[in-house]
Order: C-alpha cells, then sequence, then structure tokens
C-alpha cells in the first residue's frame, strides 16, 4: 500500500492505492491536512510535494488556476483535488486570502 508521509511532522500512514486525499485525512486524522472550501477554490487544502508528485492524480485547470492565485508553483497541490497510485512525501503550507507560503516549524 502506499505511504502518505509529512516528514517534518513526523507523521506518516498507509493507505489503498486510489485513495483520494480527502478519504485519506478523514481515515487518518492524526494527519496534517486542512480543508475549506473542498472545491478547488479556496486554496486552504494546499501542499507542498516533497517526493511522489508522479504518485499523484493530474491538475485539472481548476486546481491550476487556483495555485496561480495563491502564487503558489508546481510544486504544490491541492490535496481536495487529487488522488495517489503510489508514497508522497508531503508539506504543509500557510494560504492567506492572497498568497501562499510554507510552514516551517
Ligand atoms: S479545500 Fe478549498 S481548495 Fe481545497
Amino acid at each position: 500500500m502506499p505511504r502518505v508521509n509529512f516528514p517534518e511532522e513526523g507523521m506518516q500512514a498507509s493507505v489503498p492505492s486510489g485513495s483520494d486525499l480527502q478519504e485519506i485525512a478523514q481515515k487518518h486524522p492524526h494527519l496534517p491536512f486542512k480543508f475549506g472550501c473542498r472545491q478547488g477554490q479556496c486554496g486552504v487544502c494546499a501542499l507542498k510535494v516533497l517526493e511522489g508528485m508522479e504518485n499523484l492524480t493530474q491538475r485539472s485547470e481548476n486546481e491550476l488556476k487556483t495555485l496561480q492565485s495563491k502564487q503558489l508553483d508546481l510544486t504544490h497541490r491541492l490535496a481536495c483535488q487529487c488522488a495517489l497510485n503510489g508514497d508522497v512525501s508531503l508539506a504543509r503550507c500557510c494560504v492567506s486570502n492572497h498568497r501562499a507560503t510554507e510552514i516551517t516549524e
């Protein structure tokens, strides 16, 4: 089973292949996912993909527009808009109304 890893928080989980990240967040509430609209609009769920971008489903036009509006580059994904088929390492972001910054703790 693929692994979702948040190395900065030392948190991880094994999940079924094909799971979307909203399902994973629901089944593994210890993982530091955060959601707002759940429709690819607000950017609150943005994550930096440290490893395994190729293991996430493709971006939609809607996701691309939201990432651009938050000044996030293509190393980022919206957790509410993708599923995974292999291991990924992720880092949280902090999104304001206009832009996002990565959280470094
Ligand atoms: S929760 Fe709003 S864009 Fe993902």
